[in-house]
């Protein structure tokens, strides 16, 4: 079985235990970030890996247009069960490194927890820069366990992209970076 499969038959078979233990953790990530953004009214928000859509929970209280993309169907289901959901994001099921979108549609994509399942970020970060308006802004949240500053960084430069501010709060178990895409 190739790595991806394996992943996404993991996400799958755990996506109701993922949502039950992840949630409060997941929760924190999505809280500091949006402490730090303000989202203005009609923006265009895409959430990358939303997978239970922890994040929407939160963002349904602006009134923009969310979008969630996750190639593990059962987590995007698990995320339409929830009685607490207002059904307000657009869910697409599939492959972060093929996204089905247009150039510079979103003006804030969140990718949370999301980059450690791929083998080479890179190629993810280049679909990300290119869906992405300019002048958009791209929040990455990586788990510090997987990523040291040093390699967040040499990642992010060769795919050009420029950290316009970094969060590495020690109650959070990822740093999270902050990116307005410029393009060339
Ligand atoms: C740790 S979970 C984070 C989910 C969500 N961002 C949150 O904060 O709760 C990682 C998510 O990334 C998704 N994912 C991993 N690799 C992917 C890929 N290549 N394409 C689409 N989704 C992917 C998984 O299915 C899973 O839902």
């Amino acid at each position: 079985m190739n790595h991806k499969k394996f992943i996404k038959d993991r996400y799958d078979k755990t996506a109701e235990f993922y949502d039950r233990r992840y949630r409060e953790i997941q929760e924190l990530k999505y809280k500091i970030i949006l402490e730090k953004i303000s989202i203005k009214h009609n923006q265009i928000i895409l959430d990358i890996g939303s997978g239970t859509g922890n994040s929407f929970l939160y963002l349904d209280k602006y009134n923009s247009f969310k979008y969630g993309v996750d190639f593990s169907i059962e987590s995007l289901k698990t995320y339409q069960r929830k009685p607490s959901r207002e059904n307000s994001a657009q869910l697409i099921c599939a492959d972060i490194e093929f996204l089905p979108f247009k150039k510079d549609i979103f003006e804030i994509i969140f990718v949370v927890t999301v980059l450690q399942n791929l083998p080479d970020p890179r190629n993810s970060l280049k679909e990300i820069k290119q869906i992405c308006q300019h002048g958009g802004l791209i929040v990455l949240s990586l788990l510090k366990k997987k990523f040291g500053m040093e390699r967040i960084k040499q990642i992010l430069d060769e795919v050009d992209l420029l950290p316009l501010d970094i969060i590495d709060d020690e109650k959070c178990e990822d740093i999270i970076i902050f990116i307005e895409n410029r393009k060339s």
